[in-house]
């Protein structure tokens, strides 16, 4: 049997290792904020932002800055209907009403003419999603949230790496968010960070991040306001300044191997994949792959065939007003509901070979010559 090819792992050098040891040795009294502050900076200037918190999940980051914009009981939240629980599980645990829409059928991110049509007087957000390193529409969305007078939310958990018309993904909205769980490009494990351009918002997040505790307080044990306990670790936050070292290079490696997968399998009649449009980056995070419905390439027949050859296999998600949750609220979105089932994403961690590669490259072959057969 091969060797089993997972779909993602970290890229783990001496540097992490090392941080990582130092901050667990030396890390303490005086210096317990040392390196949250190093991966901080580092971060705030990568994104070309005036202010980052590091936080213990890109989840806790998006729940206080939807408090901090006021998001309570009643309000309505838009956001693409194909996405991770994560983006909607705040809107719900803060009373609001998610509204679902469709994705545009290239970029799989949320369409933003139908963004538009869903505001409503009750409307306090649009949630851009960057699906798997693809681009939302930012100047559709930034041009709808000034006519409305809606905040636009960037979530790019999934888009380091990943530049809009020389603007990195998560820089452009009212806030962005960003994860560091053990599957993204740069990991600290579990972690996320909050970056924003509005020093208000900044202050905000920051107090509700540590208990409510504002930073110039000096009673102790005081809370200014009921908070969350979701700060990063000084050592967490080790590893993603050594991570942060080599940003270049871990992107650019997520990138080659998006690049490899392009360059073998569009050439398949009916396959697409990961959007690069003119003036953009894509960081590449989830080299994926859309099947033409006519093809009759499925979801289980993927499935099936990756396991088959030992190969992780990761379905793209399905559309979250599918789950039981949400199903009362009755969305339903065509082309989430649709895509879902011809689709996969492949395996690109960074240490993986050219021969890893074409093992994955393969087994898609092989079902365009099966397909062609039937
Ligand atoms: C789009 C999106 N948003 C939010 C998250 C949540 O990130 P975390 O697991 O760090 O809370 C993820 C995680 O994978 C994600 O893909």
């Amino acid at each position: 049997m091969n060797s089993r090819i997972y779909y993602t792992k970290p890229s783990i050098t001496e540097l992490e290792v090392e941080y990582a040891m130092d901050a667990a040795r030396n890390g303490w009294g005086d210096r317990c904020y040392e390196y949250i502050n190093l991966f901080e900076e580092a971060f705030r200037k990568h994104l070309a932002v005036e202010y980052a918190i590091a936080t213990s999940s890109c989840t806790g980051a998006l729940h206080m800055g939807m408090l901090a914009l006021g998001i309570g009981v009643g309000d309505e939240v838009i956001l693409a209907d194909t996405n991770w629980i994560a983006t909607v599980a705040p809107i719900v645990h803060l009373g609001a009403k998610p509204v679902f829409v469709d994705i545009l059928p290239d970029s799989w991110c949320i369409d933003p003419d139908l963004a538009e049509e869903a505001i409503t007087p009750r409307t306090k957000a649009i949630v851009a999603v960057h699906l798997y390193g693809n681009l939302c529409d930012m100047d559709r969305l930034l041009e709808i949230g000034e006519k409305y007078n809606v905040p636009i939310i960037e979530d790019a958990a999934e888009a380091i790496g990943s530049v809009y018309h020389g603007k990195r993904a998560g820089s452009m909205g009212k806030f962005g968010v960003f994860s560091f769980h053990g599957t993204k490009t740069l990991t600290t494990g579990e972690g996320g960070m909050f970056v924003t351009n509005d020093a208000d918002l900044y202050e905000t997040v920051l107090t509700l991040s540590n208990h409510g505790r504002a930073r110039g307080q000096t009673k102790q044990f005081w809370a200014d306001m009921v908070g969350f306990k979701y700060k990063m670790s000084n050592i967490q936050a080790a590893i993603g300044y050594a991570q942060m070292q080599r940003i270049d290079e871990l992107i650019d490696r997520k990138r080659e191997i998006l690049g490899y997968y392009k360059n073998n399998l569009e050439c398949l009649g009916g396959v697409s994949m990961n959007l690069e449009p003119e003036g953009t980056i894509n960081g590449g995070w989830m080299p994926t792959v859309v099947f033409d419905a006519g093809l009759g390439i499925t979801r289980d027949i993927l499935l099936k065939k990756f396991r088959e050859f030992n190969i992780d296999a990761r379905v793209f998600f399905w559309p979250l007003s599918s789950m039981p949750m949400f199903q009362k609220s009755n969305f339903f979105n065509e082309r989430s509901s649709d895509i879902a089932s011809r689709s996969i994403n492949l395996p690109s961690y960074h240490d993986m070979t050219e021969i890893d590669m074409q093992r994955v490259t393969a087994i898609i072959h092989s079902l365009f010559s099966r397909n062609s057969r039937v």
